[in-house]
């Protein structure tokens, strides 16, 4: 394929008149002529005929064309491109360098570790004075407790390789442009609906005179042609997958080059199509993005002079053995938002009736758990923003849902965590930055510290992080679209932000404040309820034990993690 492909473009430069490139369909087709062929001599005449007449039949329909829409990560662009990179390395090769180990080590070498932090200072509780960074193999903990290690590592690394087929998109393709082409193109910025066409902008040739002008593009996804004809220009290969278009004239030809249009051929709702456009020895590549476009769900939440909050806001929680905190929770609510939307998810064994004005009460299965109940809850929300709550917290006047609407209408960020007060008067943000490093074949690195990217301009009591508190306001829709992963039913809520990473933008106000109405209370004391809710919620049983290690392991395909 690679030598055909270079033996194409070496034509093309010594001015051949290539005949149009066979496409995917093309290639099948005749495929199965052949085969119809040899079939045809084999059986002679009148079978022959009905044999003809049976296999062409699904083509007389154009929906039944199978297409190859696998897209092909090694393409023979992708050697053209890496041969390129090295060409313009190749001389100067011979010069030497100093390397600037602060800067260089700061490069990803595809090797991930995950390391803990040495103690280094020997007083007595100095790990709660000096956090330390601690490290955990993913791996080690996962494959021990498998009775098939192997074969869940094959599967994994399966599934990893089709995760990575169908989100590579063409368009991801680094792409270097020469130095001093004669070459006029659009870099980005090029979109073409699915199966439509559009006018290949910026399109030009700026070169020397000479006697012949030529040009040529090449596409994989689409046809070329022109929506006019200019004087004096000789085109070839209209409405294929290759068009070459050349001139005596310089100015006819770029006159020519702003009609040149772009069909694209082959579905599919987001992909691109890499282009490759060249003249003499020159040759360039650019992108059209193929895509749908995103269609936008928009909340007609009315017209107000303030946020008004029942038309925005729906709270949703998950409750557990704990009507009466419930109860509690409602209450304060009430006293601050009489009408805002309460929708309560509950999965306990015997349910009791939580009833009121603007309350959605939906009872689960027994047990089905903390994240199957905030899917549930979630899904349900119908206004543009969804407060979380735990049933056991307690609204108070600082508790200003106003000033979380006001910074996600405000900003860009999709959620924003505010701060919950413990019953001994601390305030917690919980904020945390979480990054993934890239691993190889063993998996990736997951690193979780404590801190926060940086503040929010405008809003002095707010700052950027990649996780928040249990206690946050989301866009709905996007909330929605990361969704809680149902299958953990236990003392989950990281796992949450490790989804939502690189999809949601997230802050976190520290003057929104909710409390905590949970004391520390002593077991002797404690009532039968809460007791048999810190059975359920904090008894890693191990069932759940062996879940959280196979979602690290399997489903986020981490090897190991470091944490503060
Ligand atoms: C606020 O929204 C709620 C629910 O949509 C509505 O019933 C109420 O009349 C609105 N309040 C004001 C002051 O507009």
């Amino acid at each position: 394929m690679q030598n055909t492909w270079a033996a194409e473009i070496t034509r093309l430069r010594s001015g051949h008149v290539l005949p149009p490139l066979r496409t995917e369909v093309d290639a099948e087709r005749s495929a199965a002529m052949i085969n119809v062929n040899k079939k045809c001599l084999g059986l002679i005449l009148v079978s022959c005929g009905i044999l003809t007449l049976a296999l062409f039949q699904p083509w007389s329909n154009g929906s039944s064309l199978t297409i190859n829409i696998e897209p092909r990560l090694e393409s023979p662009l992708n050697a053209l491109f890496e041969e390129k990179l090295k060409d313009g390395i190749h001389d100067n090769q011979h010069i030497g360098f100093h390397l600037k180990q602060n800067v260089a080590r700061q490069l990803a070498h595809n090797t991930c570790v995950c390391q803990a932090d040495k103690q280094t200072v020997h007083i007595p509780f100095s790990d709660l004075l000096f956090p330390r960074v601690w490290a955990h193999s993913v791996n080690q903990a996962f494959l021990e407790s498998h009775p098939d290690p192997e074969g869940v590592a094959r599967r994994r690394a399966q599934e990893y390789s089709s995760f990575q087929r169908r989100s590579y998109n063409p368009a991801d393709l680094p792409i270097i442009a020469e130095a001093n082409s004669p070459l006029q193109y659009p870099t980005q910025g090029v979109m073409v609906r699915p199966l439509k066409t559009i006018i290949v902008p910026g399109l030009a040739l700026k070169e020397e005179k000479s006697s012949d002008h030529m040009v040529y593009l090449r596409a994989k996804l689409g046809t070329f042609d022109v929506a006019a004809t200019v004087e004096q220009v000789s085109v070839v290969g209209e409405g294929t997958s290759i068009i070459r278009l050349s001139s005596r004239l310089l100015s006819n030809l770029n006159r020519q080059l702003q009609f040149v249009t772009y069909t694209n051929t082959v579905f599919h709702p987001k992909t691109a199509d890499t282009v490759e456009y060249g003249s003499g020895g020159h040759q360039v590549f650019f992108s059209i993005k193929v895509e749908h476009g995103a269609v936008p769900k928009l909340y007609n939440s009315g017209s107000h002079k303030e946020y008004n909050i029942s038309a925005l806001v729906t709270i949703a929680t998950k409750t557990f053995l704990r009507y009466d905190k419930l109860q509690d929770l409602i209450h304060s609510i009430r006293q601050y938002y009489p009408t805002v939307t309460i929708v309560v998810a509950d999965d306990n064994e015997h349910p009791q009736p939580v009833t009121g004005p603007h309350i959605e009460h939906y009872i689960m299965p027994f047990g089905k758990g903390w994240f199957a109940g905030r899917n549930l809850a979630v899904s349900q929300v119908t206004t543009k923003y969804v407060l979380w709550v735990d049933d056991d917290f307690i609204f108070t006047a600082n508790t200003k849902l106003e000033n979380m609407v006001d910074i996600l209408e405000k900003t860009t960020l999709d959620l924003v965590g505010g701060a919950v007060r413990e019953v001994t008067g601390y305030t917690a943000t919980y904020r945390h930055i979480i990054s993934v490093e890239e691993g190889g074949e063993e998996g990736n690195c997951l690193h979780i510290r404590k801190g926060y990217h940086h503040l929010v301009e405008g809003f002095p009591n707010c700052v950027v992080a990649d996780a928040v508190i249990n206690f946050f306001m989301g866009r709905t829709e996007k909330v929605q679209q990361v969704g809680f992963n149902p299958r953990l039913a236990r003392a989950a809520h990281l796992e949450f932000f490790i989804d939502a990473l690189g999809s949601l933008h997230i802050g976190s106000c520290s003057d929104v404040i909710v409390s905590h109405a949970s004391k520390i209370i002593l077991p002797w004391t404690k009532k039968d309820s809460q007791k048999a809710y810190e059975k359920y919620r904090y008894t890693a049983n191990d069932e759940q034990s062996l879940l959280h290690k196979e979602v690290f392991y399997f489903r986020n395909r981490f090897k190991c993690m470091t944490s503060n």
